[in-house]
């Protein structure tokens, strides 16, 4: 059976790994990736990492091209991949731009389509922006819908669509535990990273910030750097920021905050880099959607600088909660997080609502014909960090 995967972001990477390596592990499955090359500089390391490496690159990063463009290129050129390689099945994963295009690009070649990640919704098509129209389109064309939870999967049963729905957790969290033991056993691997990140003053708290959303570019990117201004100048606190390459995040985020005191501006950080960072952190103020899974089984706080979630578990586990992009709001909701910690309270509790680990395993188990335990979200959190 040959199975194609396509993605091109960094979150894809992130969270295709896991099933990745176990397609490879998996008799009678040929397993080929295929990447779009718009995040390679990204996502480059995070394969490195994970030992996955691509069978094509479609090349199809251009500056500053539209989303109209980047589509109708992807279209053009997985129908080339489709046509050399003829799988059997292509799975995509999440929201993105490469996950719609692939997903349409099979369903015109009437090959089947496996939806890893399905089932989020906002049901605002605005927010986010394009996500929220593009899973919707990946979920009509698939045939088999990995939904991470029990809430995603509700969502596809309202609306009704053709597929098969499993409920498998989300990989996110099948990554987090495998980077998690790697570097809990390997010290050297642990050191090397720590040499790598912004020495933080002993004593002080550290606010770990990423923010990307296209729904926050302009004045949403002007009210988080103000606040993050503001927090900068409170006493014994630290900012590290990893900032996106988009140009519409690095030229507001460096113009406003590059060479302020207490702001540690760093590029994109591999993704054990990025752990240990979120090991490390008191609190993180986001807008990703990944990092709100990751967080509440860290036991993390998180501040989510959006109006909207299509992650509500994340909400319910404590961890997560919407500060949206108001400077005033963003600054206070952080400080009374700090001064919380100041008082001796703790972070929350860890807590998986996202996965135990084996979503990777089940999407493989549905892919081959075997019988699937969905996942139910029972197991002891592991991730308190270190
Ligand atoms: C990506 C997806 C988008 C998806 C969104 C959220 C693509 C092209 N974009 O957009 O469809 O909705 O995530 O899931 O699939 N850049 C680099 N090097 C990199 C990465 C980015 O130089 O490794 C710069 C380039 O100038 C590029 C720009 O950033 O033009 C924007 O990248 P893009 O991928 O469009 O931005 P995202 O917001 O991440
Ligand atoms: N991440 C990373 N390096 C960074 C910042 C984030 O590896 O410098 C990871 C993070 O742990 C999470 C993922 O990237 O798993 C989130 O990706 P992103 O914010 O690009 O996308 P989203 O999750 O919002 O779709």
């Amino acid at each position: 059976m040959k199975i194609l995967s396509v993605f091109g972001t960094r979150p894809e990477a992130i969270k295709m790994a896991p099933v990745l390596r176990a397609l490879a592990a998996e008799p009678g499955v040929d397993s080929r990736v295929c990447v779009t090359g718009q995040h390679r500089q990204m996502i480059a390391p995070l394969l490195d990492f994970f030992g996955v490496a691509p069978d094509a690159d479609l090349g199809l990063m251009r500056p500053g091209q539209s989303l109209n463009g980047l589509v109708s290129g992807a279209l053009w050129a997985l129908d080339e991949v489709l046509e050399a390689l003829r799988p059997d099945r292509v799975l995509v994963h999440g929201d993105t731009s490469t996950a719609m295009a692939a997903a349409l690009a099979a369903f015109h070649r009437r090959i089947p389509v496996g939806h890893v990640e399905a089932g989020l919704r906002t049901y605002d098509s605005g927010h986010p922006f394009p996500e929220e129209m593009n899973r919707r389109i990946v979920d009509l064309a698939s045939d088999l819908m990995f939904a991470p939870t029990a809430r995603s999967a509700a969502n596809l049963a309202a609306e009704a669509l053709e597929g098969r729905v499993l409920v498998t957790g989300n990989t996110v969290i099948d990554t987090l535990h495998w980077a998690t033991a790697r570097l809990d056993a390997d010290h050297a691997l642990r050191a090397k990273v720590d040499a790598g990140l912004p020495r933080i003053s002993p004593g002080h708290r550290l606010v770990l910030v990423t923010g990307h959303r296209r729904e926050n570019f302009g004045d949403g990117m002007a009210n988080i750097c103000a606040a993050l201004l503001g927090l900068s100048r409170m006493d014994r606190t630290q900012i590290v920021y990893p900032v996106h390459l988009n140009p519409n995040v690095q030229g507001p985020v460096t113009e406003a905050l590059a060479g302020q005191p207490n702001i540690h501006l760093i590029p994109p950080q591999d993704y054990v880099a990025f752990l240990r960072l979120m090991q490390r952190a008191d609190v993180i103020l986001t807008d990703s959607g990944g990092v709100q899974e990751e967080a509440p089984a860290l036991g993390k706080p998180v501040l989510v600088m959006r109006d909207t979630t299509e992650r509500p578990e994340a909400l319910a586990s404590g961890a997560v909660s919407l500060v949206g992009t108001d400077a005033e709001r963003i600054l206070s909701a952080t400080l009374g997080h700090l001064e919380r910690l100041d008082l001796g309270g703790r972070g929350p509790a860890p807590v998986s609502p996202y996965g135990d680990g084996r979503a990777a395993a089940r999407i493989v188990d549905a892919v081959v014909g075997r019988e699937v335990i969905p996942f139910a979200p029972s197991a002891p959190p592991t991730l308190r960090a270190a």
